[in-house]
């Protein structure tokens, strides 16, 4: 989605801003664009696609200037074109922007009817003209600014520079992340400290309704009253390596080979030999999980599908009814909150508008407690729910989300470990648990040694239209992840369906045309899952199976069984997802697709 980065220093700011812009590249956008004040006035340089393209623009002819901001734009309002890229001027004014202005309409109607003439089609251009209309009325950017947003409905991230003043620049933020960077005669913008770690470590993140003025030495933020605060300076563990390829051809298939060790990180210390160790999602977790009877899990897209995994476990180890739902649904719809429900939102960012909305929205609805999944420690989520547990990923760069989804059935495998004991499972039943869990990094290792069968495999699909994923239990889950990367990466429509549901429908999609993928784990429900199998075979298709090294499938064809090592059934969703992602990853490449950055997507959805 959207990214601000912004400079006040001793140094020209270009070449920051452009390696801000660069390091928030994952997180999707189809436009950027930079304004420095120079010493001949401000430079406005804007591009339609890639940051290449602005860079290219700028190196042809560089700015020079220590006071500048830079925006990567996502397209909400207005098609992806120069003219509706940011930063957008009004006079003296000028703006980029993260979020997007509910009530836009209604303030370029009277901003027009004042005279004020418009240059794009975007929502944020409102807010360069009313700063600039404060301006004109001789209030500094920061007086201007806090004006300006008092008009403003909707969610907003923003950095405003007055072309008549190169010593500062203000940010403000609202329902939209903005962290502001501390250096040495030099302070900083960015809407994800991505941008700015090549600059500095030591970082503030704004709360809602703050608004920050950075200069070459000082800095100051005010709380949405108005008054001075204090807020907390963090030193931030990232470093640039973390967001490097290293020797990987994209970050995706980094992120997959990644996975071993950043479950076993996940893992780490959290886990004993009879089950998770004590208040391991915060002080008093234990007590509040031990009183939940049911859970709320809301998310969306990979993380949505990591809910769906838990509630099989938890409904079977607990014994207590879990519900899941993508948060845009839930945010809007009047939920029945049965007493003593506890409210869990699983997210890799922490920052998606949807889930960030309804955890906050769950707070009048009279949940036990709130507790956060989460992969980024310093995110809204983490920062706004009462308990918290987090993922240990590390950087998720590629779009397509990897790590992020088999560190999260990690956290939730814990969690429902803890929900088992405090919910009277035996204790030899916790123990064989927590070893299986324990033997999950080394599994996945083995997981990630197939991969040259998945690139054989990658080739045989790649040239079809569509592909239908089928699984059972916990492995339906597993089918609609796969599903999902397929589609996000390589553009094949892809569906999965729980296997038994195939004869009330989409069997009448199935022909020799059609790869259906189906996940076999060897369990209970393996028989069940070889006659839906035989339905496809009946009807000509393409049948491919990913199954675990001991699971009996005889009459399968050999050459189209992939088998590998799975292990308990615990783990069985998460080891079998390696496949799915290696396939995904797999066809992309030889789609020529941008497997990291695919089209109309955005990393962290920060808009509704
Ligand atoms: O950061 P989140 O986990 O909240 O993101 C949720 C979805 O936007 C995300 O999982 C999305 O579906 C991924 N692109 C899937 O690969």
């Amino acid at each position: 989605m959207c990214g601000i980065v912004a400079a006040v220093a001793q140094r020209d700011v270009a070449p920051i801003l452009v390696a801000g812009l660069r390091a928030l590249e994952y997180r999707g956008y189809d436009s950027a664009g930079i304004a420095v004040l120079t010493p001949s006035g401000l430079r406005r340089v804007r591009a339609k696609g890639k940051v290449r393209e602005l860079e290219a623009r700028c190196d042809a002819d560089p700015l020079r200037g220590h006071t500048g901001i830079a925006h990567t734009r996502w397209a909400t309002h207005g098609a992806p074109s120069e003219e509706n890229a940011h930063p957008h001027q009004a006079g003296r004014a000028v703006v980029v922007h993260n979020g997007i202005i509910e009530n836009h309409a209604h303030l370029r109607a009277e901003l027009q009817s004042l005279g004020r003439v418009f240059a794009s089609e975007t929502d944020t251009e409102v807010i360069a003209h009313l700063v600039d209309l404060e301006l004109g009325k001789g209030l500094d950017v920061r007086e201007a600014t806090l004006r300006a947003i008092a008009r403003l409905e909707g969610a907003y991230a923003i950095a405003v520079l007055d072309t008549q003043d190169a010593e500062h620049i203000v940010g403000a933020r609202l329902g939209s992340p903005l962290v502001l960077g501390i250096g040495i005669g030099e302070h900083f913008l960015a809407s994800d400290i991505q941008a700015l770690v090549q600059v500095t470590r030591r970082v503030i993140y704004l709360e809602e309704g703050d608004v920050a003025e950075i200069g070459r030495e000082r800095y100051a933020v005010f709380d949405r009253h108005g008054k001075s605060v204090d807020r907390v300076v963090h030193e931030s563990e990232l470093s640039s390596d973390a967001i490097d390829k290293g020797e990987f051809r994209h970050f995706m298939l980094k992120e997959i080979h990644e996975q071993p060790r950043a479950v076993a990180d996940t893992l780490e210390g959290r886990l004993g030999a009879n089950g998770p160790l004590p208040n391991i999602f915060g002080p008093g977790g234990d007590t509040l999980l031990s009183r939940a009877a049911g859970l709320h899990i809301v998310a969306c897209g990979t993380s949505y599908h990591a809910g769906l995994v838990a509630k099989i476990w938890i409904e079977a180890l607990a014994r207590i009814p879990v519900s899941v739902e993508v948060a845009s649904e839930y945010r809007y719809r009047d939920v029945v909150v049965p007493p003593n429900t506890l409210f869990i939102a699983i997210s890799q960012s922490g920052e998606t508008a949807d889930t960030l909305a309804a955890l906050r929205e769950s707070r009048a609805r009279g949940y036990l407690g709130t507790l956060a999944i989460c992969n980024v420690p310093e995110s809204s989520l983490v920062r706004e729910a009462q308990l918290k547990l987090m993922t240990r990923a590390g950087p998720e760069i590629g779009v397509a989300s990897t790590k992020a989804f088999t560190t999260q059935l990690a956290a939730l495998a814990l969690l429902s470990q803890e929900l088992a004991r405090t919910h009277g499972l035996p204790l030899s039943r916790l123990q064989a648990l927590a070893a299986e869990l324990a033997h999950l990094p080394r599994m996945l290792e083995l997981a990630l040694t197939i991969e040259p069968a998945i690139e054989a495999l990658a080739a045989r699909i790649v040239d079809r239209q569509h592909a239908l994923f089928l699984g059972r239990g916990t492995q339906q889950a597993v089918a609609m992840e796969g599903a999902l990367k397929l589609k996000e990466i390589s553009y094949i429509h892809a569906e999965a369906y729980p296997a038994g549901e195939l004869k009330h429908g989409p069997l009448a999609l199935v022909d020799s045309t059609m790869p259906v993928i189906a996940v076999a784990p060897n369990n209970a429900l393996l028989d069940k899952l070889k006659s839906n199998l035989q339905e496809v075979r009946a009807r000509g298709g393409e049948l491919y199976v990913i199954a675990d090294h001991v699971s009996a499938l005889e009459g399968e064809d050999p050459t189209r069984v992939l088998r590998l090592e799975v292990g308990g059934e615990m783990i069985a969703p998460a080891v079998l997802t390696v496949p799915l992602q290696l396939l995904a990853y797999h066809v992309a490449v030889l789609r020529g697709t941008d497997v990291d950055q695919p089209r109309n997507l955005a990393k962290s959805v920060t808009v509704e």
